[in-house]
Protein backbone atom coordinates (compact mmCIF):
# COMPACT_ATOMS: atom_id res chain seq x y z
CA UNK A 1 0.00 0.00 0.00
CA UNK A 2 2.44 2.43 1.18
CA UNK A 3 4.85 1.99 -2.40
CA UNK A 4 1.54 2.53 -4.17
CA UNK A 5 0.92 6.37 -2.40
CA UNK A 6 4.61 6.94 -3.19
CA UNK A 7 4.67 5.76 -6.51
CA UNK A 8 1.67 6.50 -7.80
CA UNK A 9 1.85 10.73 -8.20
CA UNK A 10 5.24 10.07 -10.00
CA UNK A 11 3.74 7.63 -11.92
CA UNK A 12 0.63 10.13 -12.72
CA UNK A 13 3.19 12.76 -13.55
CA UNK A 14 5.78 10.77 -16.30
CA UNK A 15 2.27 9.39 -18.05
CA UNK A 16 1.42 12.90 -18.42
CA UNK A 17 4.42 14.01 -19.88
CA UNK A 18 4.65 10.86 -22.07
CA UNK A 19 1.61 11.69 -23.35
CA UNK A 20 2.25 15.29 -24.01
CA UNK A 21 6.00 14.12 -25.40
CA UNK A 22 3.55 11.35 -27.66
CA UNK A 23 1.06 14.38 -28.59
CA UNK A 24 4.02 16.79 -29.79
CA UNK A 25 5.45 14.14 -31.65
CA UNK A 26 1.91 13.67 -33.62
CA UNK A 27 1.76 18.02 -34.37
CA UNK A 28 5.28 17.09 -35.57
CA UNK A 29 4.60 14.62 -37.86
CA UNK A 30 1.60 16.46 -38.92
CA UNK A 31 3.72 19.39 -40.02
CA UNK A 32 6.19 18.21 -41.55
CA UNK A 33 4.71 17.45 -45.05
CA UNK A 34 4.15 21.55 -44.63
CA UNK A 35 8.25 21.42 -44.75
CA UNK A 36 9.62 18.33 -46.96
CA UNK A 37 8.76 20.34 -50.25
CA UNK A 38 11.33 23.24 -48.91
CA UNK A 39 13.23 20.00 -48.13
CA UNK A 40 13.18 18.56 -51.06
CA UNK A 41 13.99 22.01 -53.39
CA UNK A 42 16.99 22.59 -51.03
CA UNK A 43 18.57 18.99 -51.97
CA UNK A 44 17.77 19.50 -55.80
CA UNK A 45 19.61 23.11 -55.35
CA UNK A 46 22.33 21.65 -53.73
CA UNK A 47 23.17 18.90 -56.36
CA UNK A 48 22.92 21.26 -59.20
CA UNK A 49 25.30 23.94 -57.27
CA UNK A 50 27.79 21.33 -56.59
CA UNK A 51 27.54 19.70 -60.37
CA UNK A 52 28.01 23.20 -61.38
CA UNK A 53 31.25 23.64 -59.09
CA UNK A 54 32.45 20.08 -59.84
CA UNK A 55 31.49 18.80 -63.16
CA UNK A 56 30.65 21.60 -65.31
CA UNK A 57 33.67 22.31 -66.36
CA UNK A 58 34.37 19.27 -68.26
CA UNK A 59 30.43 18.17 -68.56
CA UNK A 60 27.26 20.18 -69.90
CA UNK A 61 23.90 18.08 -69.08
CA UNK A 62 21.95 20.56 -72.35
CA UNK A 63 21.12 18.02 -74.35
CA UNK A 64 23.01 17.29 -77.51
CA UNK A 65 26.48 19.62 -76.21
CA UNK A 66 29.52 17.67 -75.66
CA UNK A 67 32.42 19.61 -73.91
CA UNK A 68 35.54 18.01 -73.09
CA UNK A 69 34.07 15.16 -71.86
CA UNK A 70 30.62 13.65 -72.39
CA UNK A 71 27.52 15.26 -72.21
CA UNK A 72 25.35 13.75 -68.80
CA UNK A 73 22.21 14.86 -70.53
CA UNK A 74 20.18 11.40 -69.84
CA UNK A 75 23.05 9.46 -68.15
CA UNK A 76 20.88 7.35 -65.86
CA UNK A 77 20.12 4.35 -68.30
CA UNK A 78 22.60 4.85 -70.67
CA UNK A 79 25.62 2.43 -71.29
CA UNK A 80 28.96 3.37 -70.35
CA UNK A 81 31.09 5.37 -73.15
CA UNK A 82 28.01 4.64 -75.89
CA UNK A 83 27.18 8.24 -76.64
CA UNK A 84 27.72 9.16 -80.02
CA UNK A 85 30.32 12.14 -81.00
CA UNK A 86 31.64 11.59 -77.55
CA UNK A 87 35.28 11.20 -76.84
CA UNK A 88 36.13 8.11 -74.77
CA UNK A 89 38.83 6.41 -73.51
CA UNK A 90 39.14 2.61 -74.52
CA UNK A 91 38.80 1.37 -70.61
CA UNK A 92 35.25 3.41 -70.49
CA UNK A 93 33.63 2.03 -73.59
CA UNK A 94 34.70 -1.69 -73.17
CA UNK A 95 33.36 -0.99 -69.01
CA UNK A 96 30.42 -2.59 -70.05
CA UNK A 97 28.51 -0.60 -67.06
CA UNK A 98 25.17 1.30 -67.51
CA UNK A 99 24.93 3.55 -65.68
CA UNK A 100 22.26 4.00 -62.56
CA UNK A 101 22.04 5.32 -59.03
CA UNK A 102 24.29 2.53 -57.57
CA UNK A 103 27.23 2.40 -60.46
CA UNK A 104 27.61 6.31 -60.39
CA UNK A 105 27.82 6.10 -56.69
CA UNK A 106 30.69 3.97 -56.81
CA UNK A 107 32.42 5.79 -60.14
CA UNK A 108 32.10 8.90 -58.64
CA UNK A 109 33.80 7.82 -55.22
CA UNK A 110 36.74 6.28 -56.77
CA UNK A 111 36.40 6.24 -60.79
CA UNK A 112 39.58 5.05 -61.48
CA UNK A 113 38.73 2.11 -59.27
CA UNK A 114 35.60 1.51 -60.93
CA UNK A 115 36.88 1.88 -64.40
CA UNK A 116 40.34 0.93 -64.51
CA UNK A 117 42.17 3.46 -66.39
CA UNK A 118 39.44 5.82 -67.19
CA UNK A 119 40.27 9.80 -68.40
CA UNK A 120 38.03 10.91 -65.58
CA UNK A 121 40.06 11.23 -62.52
CA UNK A 122 38.18 13.79 -60.39
CA UNK A 123 36.08 12.20 -57.43
CA UNK A 124 33.46 13.11 -55.19
CA UNK A 125 34.78 11.65 -51.23
CA UNK A 126 31.77 12.80 -49.75
CA UNK A 127 28.38 10.56 -49.80
CA UNK A 128 25.76 13.26 -49.69
CA UNK A 129 27.22 15.16 -52.10
CA UNK A 130 27.19 12.24 -54.35
CA UNK A 131 23.54 11.57 -53.34
CA UNK A 132 22.96 14.90 -54.35
CA UNK A 133 24.65 15.17 -57.67
CA UNK A 134 23.06 11.82 -58.97
CA UNK A 135 19.43 13.45 -57.90
CA UNK A 136 20.76 15.92 -59.99
CA UNK A 137 21.41 14.29 -63.15
CA UNK A 138 18.33 11.89 -62.41
CA UNK A 139 16.26 15.18 -63.00
CA UNK A 140 18.33 15.79 -66.15
CA UNK A 141 17.34 12.14 -67.15
CA UNK A 142 13.70 11.93 -68.55
CA UNK A 143 12.63 8.40 -68.78
C1 LIG B 1 38.38 17.42 -65.45
C2 LIG B 1 37.26 17.04 -66.27
C3 LIG B 1 36.12 16.27 -65.62
C4 LIG B 1 35.42 16.59 -64.48
C5 LIG B 1 35.62 17.78 -63.55
C6 LIG B 1 34.39 15.56 -64.36
N1 LIG B 1 34.48 14.65 -65.37
FE1 LIG B 1 33.24 13.09 -65.72
N2 LIG B 1 34.35 12.56 -67.32
C7 LIG B 1 35.46 13.24 -67.79
C8 LIG B 1 36.01 12.52 -68.92
C9 LIG B 1 37.24 12.95 -69.72
C10 LIG B 1 35.19 11.39 -69.12
C11 LIG B 1 35.40 10.29 -70.13
C12 LIG B 1 36.20 9.24 -69.38
C13 LIG B 1 36.67 8.07 -70.19
O1 LIG B 1 36.28 7.95 -71.36
O2 LIG B 1 37.44 7.28 -69.63
C14 LIG B 1 34.15 11.45 -68.08
C15 LIG B 1 33.14 10.52 -67.97
C16 LIG B 1 32.09 10.61 -67.09
C17 LIG B 1 30.96 9.73 -67.06
C18 LIG B 1 30.68 8.57 -68.01
C19 LIG B 1 29.92 9.14 -69.21
C20 LIG B 1 29.48 8.14 -70.25
O3 LIG B 1 28.91 8.57 -71.26
O4 LIG B 1 29.68 6.94 -70.05
C21 LIG B 1 30.15 10.15 -66.05
C22 LIG B 1 28.85 9.55 -65.63
C23 LIG B 1 30.79 11.31 -65.47
N3 LIG B 1 31.95 11.55 -66.11
C24 LIG B 1 30.25 12.03 -64.43
C25 LIG B 1 30.88 13.13 -63.85
C26 LIG B 1 30.32 13.88 -62.74
C27 LIG B 1 28.98 13.62 -62.10
C28 LIG B 1 31.24 14.83 -62.43
C29 LIG B 1 31.17 15.83 -61.29
C30 LIG B 1 31.16 15.28 -59.97
C31 LIG B 1 32.35 14.71 -63.34
N4 LIG B 1 32.08 13.67 -64.20
C32 LIG B 1 33.46 15.54 -63.34
C33 LIG B 1 35.97 14.40 -67.31
C34 LIG B 1 35.54 15.05 -66.16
Amino acid sequence: MNCITIFAPSTLESGHIKKLAAGLLIVILRLSPLFFPFAVAAQQDDGERLFRQRCATCHSVDPGQNKMAPNLHGIIGRAAGSLEGASYSGAMRSSRMTWDRQSLDSFLAAPSQVVRGTRMTAGVPTAAQRAAIIRYLESQSPD
